[in-house]
């Protein structure tokens, strides 16, 4: 479908997560509620305007006073509203635990994998049983964002945290299905899989931004050190809720400087948007009629 957004093109999508339910210091143009074939988003998409003049959406992805739980988010219906804005690259915020010593709370992640823990439980795609097409397609999730944003993405927040806040990159994060947070058996297990960082989010949504062939970085705020360590109390809400004020304060930091170039790196010409422009044509297995 042609984007139904009419004004001056959106590229970047911003997902807010815990705590993060609005964009500050930006200029908000309208806001906009886009029935999907999926249904609402979980909130209406605020499009704001940066000082420099870029147009940008943004999608609190528990609602607007947190009321969806991860299994309840609607995902199909986020990346179909973003997508039928016109929106090319999503920037996503995720609160997550850390399985790692080296990341402590309050320090950002910029993960490069997901071990998925939510598979079969979340409807994890927009093609298969149920679609009017019956059309069947293996989106290519090897990498599972973008590879030419990430780095970038990395460096912008880094740049723009300054050295008071850690940024780590190529990080593994665990998805899991919650609501309830991990045992320490489980924890531990993660840890022994490779696991770095874990939270309840990122699936399906990285999974349906790239069959609507959407770039999707993540920019994950750490809060806590789940159950995995002997000597701490395993994680609960009050913990979490502890590092939320500084990781939401640095991230409207981190995004007023990284709408910008963002918005310039899937532009017309840009490689980023160029590969993932037209991706699906080569997943889809079912032969035409
Ligand atoms: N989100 C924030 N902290 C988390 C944890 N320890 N486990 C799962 N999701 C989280």
């Amino acid at each position: 479908h042609a984007p139904s957004w009419t004004g001056p093109p959106i590229h970047v999508g911003v997902i807010g997560g815990s705590g993060l339910y609005k964009l500050e210091g930006l200029d908000v143009i309208t806001e906009v509620n886009p029935m999907t074939p999926w249904g609402h988003a979980s909130s209406p998409i605020t499009v704001a305007k940066t000082p420099a003049g870029t147009h940008v959406a943004f999608l609190a992805r528990h609602g607007l006073t947190h009321s969806l739980s991860p299994s309840s988010v609607p995902s199909l219906a986020n990346i179909a509203a973003l997508k039928h804005l016109g929106v090319r690259c999503i920037l996503a915020f995720s609160a997550v635990g850390s399985l790692r010593e080296e990341i402590a709370p309050k320090d950002f992640v910029v993960p490069s994998q997901i071990i998925d823990r939510t598979k079969g439980i979340r409807r994890a795609t927009f093609f298969g049983e149920g679609n009017q097409n019956g059309v069947v397609a293996h989106a290519t999730f090897g990498d599972p964002f973008d590879e030419i944003l990430r780095p970038v993405v990395e460096k912008l927040t880094r740049q723009a945290l300054g050295p008071d806040v850690k940024v780590h990159g190529r990080k593994t994060l665990v998805c899991m299905e919650g609501p309830s947070f991990s045992t320490r058996a489980e924890s531990i297990m993660y840890r022994a899989w490779g696991g770095d960082v874990i939270n309840m989010s990122t699936l399906p949504e990285a999974k349906l931004a790239r069959e609507a062939e959407l770039s999707y970085v993540l920019i994950a705020t750490s809060t806590d050190y789940d159950a995995w360590r002997e000597t701490s109390a395993a994680v609960d809400v009050s913990e979490v809720i502890k590092s939320f004020q500084a990781n939401v304060a640095n991230s409207q930091k981190v995004l007023k400087t990284i709408l910008d170039p963002l918005h310039d790196l899937v532009g017309d010409d840009a490689e980023a948007f160029k590969k993932a422009q037209g991706s699906m044509k080569f997943s889809v297995m079912t032969k035409p009629e």
